[in-house]
């Protein structure tokens, strides 16, 4: 049985699409059930273009980041999602929010953590003069950007790389490192222990 996914985006939803993509082709065993944002954005409308349910809940909407937390995880488990994937979503969502799906939420940094945290990893990493940067998936925990690494691929710097040209890369990479991850997690195949997660071989 596909497994079911849910997306959290604020973005173009590029990395949504190539999972949504993914998940068609066969290379994914799971479906993309639904996707959130928290604010009106290019990608709500391609998830609806691609047939998907697509919800915005406003942060600002809410009295307090709590509030706003709870209401997203209430609507996130009408659908059971087995896996839940924040793939360019800029808002912190509270512990409510991550206990309610433990060690079942990705998400994707568009740089090699634990470098470059934060919502300015691509620019960060540029303006710092790293020759080498990239992308990571990992396991959401109660910190930013911080939880068991996952998966990781590396993307050099060219010199005249501005950070559009860079992000560009990075995103083209994540296209394929997304749903990879999400096939792993579908598949049982990740344990966490601690701050690492091993992964089993096929
Ligand atoms: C990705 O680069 C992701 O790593 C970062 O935001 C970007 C989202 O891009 N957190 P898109 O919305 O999937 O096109």
């Amino acid at each position: 049985m596909a497994g079911r996914i849910v997306v959290l985006i604020s973005g173009s939803g590029s990395n949504m699409a190539a999972l949504a993509e993914a998940c068609r082709r066969g290379d994914v065993p799971g479906e993309v059930v639904a996707v959130f944002a928290d604010r009106a954005c290019e990608g709500i409308s391609r998830a609806e273009g691609l047939g998907i349910d697509a919800h915005v809940l406003v942060f600002k909407d809410y009295a307090s980041r709590e509030d706003w937390s709870e209401a997203l995880r209430d609507q996130v488990l009408k659908y059971e999602p087995d896996l839940v994937v924040s793939a360019g979503f800029m808002r912190i969502v509270s512990p409510v929010f991550v206990d309610a799906f433990p060690n079942r939420i990705i998400n994707l940094h568009p740089a090699l953590l634990p470098s470059f945290a934060g919502p300015h990893g691509v620019r960060d990493a540029l303006e710092h003069g790293a020759k080498v940067t990239g992308t990571t998936v990992h396991i959401v925990d109660y910190e930013v950007d911080h939880g068991p690494i996952l998966l990781q691929a590396a993307v050099p710097i060219e010199k005249d790389d501005d950070e559009a040209s860079l992000h560009e890369r990075i995103k083209e990479r994540e296209h394929r490192l997304l749903p990879l991850a999400c096939r792993l997690m579908l598949e049982g195949r990740v344990r966490v222990e601690g701050h690492k997660t091993l992964i089993e071989e096929a």
